[in-house]
């Protein structure tokens, strides 16, 4: 066996070796890193246009400023990426999305229901939809029903842990 396990051993040193000088070497290459989890293997251009990603980061910003939904969506994905490394209590971000008028009454609101709630208040009706409060190094997905938008309205998205509002709003637009 010993003997046998070693002649195969050779006979790849020799086929390597043959095989160095044409080919590159493939055989340790590493892999790319597989695309998320949750992504679907193959996205048609449609749930493409009906999704966006948001990350926010210790610095206390989203990195968009606005969030432009096709009417065509039914439904459109949002997650949040904390891109930054202080923990949920320190500096946690969420993404509230309320009608503009609604925005400081929902902050206010959530303020108040305090960390144990995740700064939303229960039940809030004001609330299109949010994800779940997140810390460094966490995301969230949420599916934003958008029969909740009606025209005429003005929506906004925003983050309702404490003091983060005036630094962590942008505007949610239905566009065609
Ligand atoms: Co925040």
């Amino acid at each position: 066996m010993k003997i046998y396990l070693a002649l195969i051993s050779a006979a790849a040193l020799t086929l390597s070796a043959c095989s160095q000088e044409s080919a590159a070497p493939t055989a340790s290459a590493p892999t790319a890193p597989a695309a998320s989890d949750a992504a679907p293997a193959a996205v048609s251009s449609a749930d493409t246009a009906c999704q966006t990603v948001i990350e926010a980061g210790d610095d206390m910003k989203y990195n968009k400023t606005e969030i432009n939904i096709s009417k065509s969506c039914k439904e459109y994905t949002i997650t949040l990426k904390h891109m930054g490394t202080m923990p949920k209590a320190a500096m946690g971000h969420d993404l509230v999305i309320a009608k503009s008028e609604d925005v400081d009454g929902v902050a206010k609101d959530g303020a108040t229901a305090g960390a144990e709630n995740d700064f939303i208040k229960a039940g809030d009706e004001r609330i299109i939809a949010n994800t779940k409060l997140i810390g460094g190094g966490e995301e969230a997905t949420i599916k934003v029903d958008t029969g909740k938008f009606s025209a005429g309205n003005k929506y906004e998205f925003f983050c309702t842990f404490p003091g983060h509002l005036a630094m962590m709003r942008g505007t949610v637009n239905l566009v065609d």
